[in-house]
């Protein structure tokens, strides 16, 4: 029998899952992420577009340094100056990827770029060979691959990898492609594309149709060794090919597909809930491998068949993507190293000092309620990850309140060591007077566009995650998303948090950034 053929997993969460909107994050958060994403065995690390920001910038570096055992990439359009600068970025890296990427659809050609195809080989050319000229490894992307035509693309395909390129991705910018026509690009450049061995094809797919993942499978069943996907299907309008989707499919069905990944399964989960807790985008309970509900039996015959024999109603097992079947674990006398014990089963590879933090707050928790479960050790941990610089830190609040009346609200914050308060009197509710109360004390004012709470875990004492998700217009007058998150045994503490996060991000100024795609 023939052996499985090893798909390579270029993550790109850092770069394309930041485009979600609300969901970029900073140098700390990203670090945490590419450690998590080293950790899961992913083979690529996107670690973002250098010449976006100095803050973009400042990430890729530090994650080069600091990340082994994965390729670090970074995005480059194809001029010089993001060439230069990527190469910048990632120069420190142990393995170091140029990605650079230029247009090739018609539409894009006559609209955006304003260049013929002649114009677009040659620069596609060039920025390949100026890429090469600084780094060994280097990707290149026909920007709306799956719209370009067939036979401009094999002759774009072709010219780059004359020039040095080592990896060419097709990406479905738009999220258009269909299975079929995925497949058929694949085996179309298989054929027709002179050199194509001597570089890995890899996706690139969106999910604007729904279609990421199958699209993703389809070119690999056509001969693709690189997919690129993102955590939780993060990423541009509607998100990319899921990670765990793709890889799970590619395990459960490895009869089908044959082949593997270097993917740690059993991370999956733990990996999951990091970039949902920093980014703030939760996951939805039914979402395949790592939503809440994957594999809870609802209907009593589902249960009845799964006590007799799991593999009745279970393709996978909770185990295999890290869902622990135990929940209940630690209480008011369990000591620090069963709780280091749990974090590092969640995922969680605590320093010294930050278990130290852990086990102080576990103890408070410990005393607010009697069982401590795996979703509050993992919130726990979440709130020390999330160590973003605090303007204002939460002291307290006091709510007199009633159907019918405004509510008479109480606060106190931190602002630079120094304590501050603020009454109000007014709002519909408790939840929205500590709001009001809190841009009075703060100065910031804001649009809530989204707002939510749900247990952590089990039980009329369970913790409350609280997510906000606040809108603020810059100076270009464009659209602002900062979002928030609180946790507590006390809902209203949490929205406070929760509130006062996305404050702090406010706080932090307009973050100025070039998109890539812009030109
Ligand atoms: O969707 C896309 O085309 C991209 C490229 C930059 C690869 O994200
Ligand atoms: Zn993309």
């Amino acid at each position: 029998m023939k052996s499985p053929r090893t798909i390579r997993i270029f993550d790109t969460t850092l770069r394309d899952g930041e485009q979600s909107p609300g969901a970029s994050m900073n140098l700390t958060e990203k670090m945490e992420v590419a450690q998590a994403l080293a950790a899961l065995g992913v083979d690529i690390i996107e670690a973002g577009f250098p010449i976006a920001s100095p803050g973009d910038f400042l990430s890729v570096r530090e994650i080069s340094n600091a990340v082994t055992g994965a390729i670090i990439c970074g995005l480059a359009r194809c001029n010089d100056a993001d060439i230069e600068r990527a190469w910048e970025a990632l120069k420190h890296a142990q393995q170091p990827r140029i990605h650079v990427f230029l247009a090739t659809s018609s539409i894009h050609r006559e609209f955006k770029l304003r260049m013929n195809q002649d114009e677009v080989v040659a620069r596609a050319v060039a920025g390949v060979r100026q890429a090469r000229n600084l780094c060994g490894d280097v990707e290149f992307s026909p920007e709306d691959a799956a719209r370009t035509e067939i036979d401009f693309l094999c002759r774009v395909v072709e010219a780059v990898i004359d020039a040095g390129a080592t990896t060419v991705n097709i990406p479905d910018t738009v999220g258009y492609a269909t299975p079929m026509q995925m497949h058929a690009v694949i085996a179309s450049l298989k054929e027709r594309v002179r050199g194509i061995d001597r570089a890995v094809i890899s996706v690139h797919c969106h999910d604007d149709l729904g279609l990421a993942v199958a699209n993703s499978l389809a070119a690999v069943e056509a001969g693709a060794g690189q997919i690129e996907c993102t955590m939780n299907g993060l990423g541009e309008r509607a998100g990319n090919c899921s990670l765990e989707e793709v890889v799970m499919a590619m395990r459960t069905r490895s009869d089908h597909y044959h082949c593997e990944t270097r993917i740690v399964t059993q991370k999956l989960v733990p990996t999951s809930r990091i970039v949902a807790n920093i980014t703030g985008i939760q996951v939805p309970r039914n979402k395949a491998i790592v939503g809440r509900n994957a594999f809870a039996h609802e209907a009593g015959i589902h249960q009845d068949g799964m006590l007799k024999e799991r593999r009745t109603y279970e393709i996978m097992r909770p185990e295999d993507v890290g869902l622990e079947r135990t929940d209940l674990v630690l209480g008011k006398h369990s000591g620090r190293a069963a709780l280091a014990d749990r974090a590092l089963a969640l995922g969680y590879n605590l320093t010294a000092e930050r278990l130290q933090t852990l086990f102080e707050r576990f103890k408070i928790l410990a005393d607010r309620k009697k069982e401590i479960y795996d979703g509050d050790i993992a919130a726990l941990c979440e709130d020390q990850f999330a160590d973003l610089p605090e303007r204002f830190s939460f002291v307290a609040y006091r709510v007199n309140c009633a159907s019918g009346q405004a509510p008479l609200v109480t606060l106190r914050v931190l602002q630079g060591g120094e304590e501050k308060s603020v009454e109000v009197n007014a709002g519909d509710g408790p939840i929205d007077g500590i709001f009001l109360a809190l841009e009075k004390l703060t100065g910031v004012t804001t649009v809530c566009r989204d707002f939510r709470v749900q247990a952590v875990t089990v039980g009329k004492d369970a913790q409350a995650e609280v997510t906000v998700e606040l809108e603020t217009i810059d100076g270009d007058q464009c659209r602002q998303i900062h979002r928030g998150r609180g946790v507590s045994t006390d809902s209203l503490e949490a929205s406070a948090k929760a509130f006062l996060a996305a404050i702090n991000r406010v706080a932090l100024g307009p973050q100025p950034r070039i998109h890539p795609q812009r030109v």
